[in-house]
């Protein structure tokens, strides 16, 4: 795990005092929505940590954010796939470079070119691995950390794919589905204490992720998606789908008869 630190400029006039700012660990900020996510943050002056595999990449980010808003923003590295041994270091390294942590938010995911069901079984382990087991053995270090401290609100981000799985995500959709009943069972687990748990489904998004692809319906902007996230940390609220008409598209496609929904391309 390798660091990188940008300590705190002087404090904006309307922003919080020093004393006063949210922490927030982001992973996953190194591209698209955690990117987004680790802007918008900083726009609202939360201390950060932003966190990937990409090393540059999120020691720029934390630059920029750190100048841009007077906050502490420090990169740190991180494959959730890694070691017990280093998904611990990074675990307690994040919780000692803020102050509070406030919030983790892992939009980390992937997907393939190929994920039918039939390939190479290194390629779809790769995709669960990422989507599901890497973001539960980080996601529940952190809940102990967020228990111990009775405060914080966990954010795992999922997929329509999870509600209406098709055969071309096969690998993808059963790691977000699982996904689905990690998020539940952590919302059971924490009910009636000061820590949260947010899903967050999403439809198509304009990131690295999606570029390319020939996608039948709009997709929505990191930037709209940050804001929704970050509106709603904390608010008790336990799922949110984004863009917002998707979750009515998911009820439409989840109602239809198995027969018409098996012969859909999309
Ligand atoms: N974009 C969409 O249309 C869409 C739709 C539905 C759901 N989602 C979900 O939304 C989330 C964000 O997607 P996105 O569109 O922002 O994707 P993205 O632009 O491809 O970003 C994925 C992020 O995950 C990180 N990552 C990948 N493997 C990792 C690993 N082993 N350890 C740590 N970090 C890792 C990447 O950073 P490094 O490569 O630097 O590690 C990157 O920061 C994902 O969970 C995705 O499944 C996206």
């Amino acid at each position: 795990m390798s660091e990188h630190s940008e300590a705190a400029g002087p404090s904006e006039a309307a922003g919080p005092s020093e004393a006063a700012r949210s922490g927030a660990v982001v992973i996953g900020a190194s591209s698209g929505v955690g990117r987004a996510i680790a802007r918008e943050l900083a726009t609202r002056r939360w201390d950060l940590v932003v966190a990937a595999r990409s090393a540059d990449v999120l020691a720029a980010l934390a630059d920029d954010l750190a100048r841009d808003h007077a906050i502490a923003a420090t990169a740190l590295t991180l494959d959730v796939c890694g070691s017990d041994d280093d998904l611990d270091a990074f675990c307690s390294t994040a919780t000692t470079v803020l102050s509070t942590i406030d919030a983790v938010l892992i939009t980390t995911g992937a997907i393939a070119a190929r994920d039918d069901g039939t390939g190479a079984w290194d390629d779809m382990r790769s995709l669960v691995d990422t989507n599901l087991v890497g973001v539960m053995a980080i996601a529940g270090r952190f809940v102990s950390v967020m228990e111990e401290a009775d405060n914080g609100t966990l954010v795992l981000f999922s997929s329509i794919a999870a509600e209406a799985p098709r055969n071309r995500n096969v690998a993808y959709a059963a790691a977000k589905a699982g996904l689905n009943a990690f998020a539940a069972s952590m919302q059971h687990r924490v009910n009636g204490t000061g820590v949260g748990v947010q899903l967050v489904t999403l439809g198509y998004v304009r990131t690295a992720m999606t570029a390319g692809q020939d996608l039948k319906l709009p997709q929505a902007d990191p930037a709209q998606v940050a804001r929704r996230v970050a509106d709603g940390l904390g608010d008790g609220s336990r799922t949110i789908h984004e863009p917002r008409w998707w979750g009515l598209v998911t009820r439409v496609l989840r109602g239809l008869p198995r027969g018409v929904y098996r012969r859909l391309k999309f």
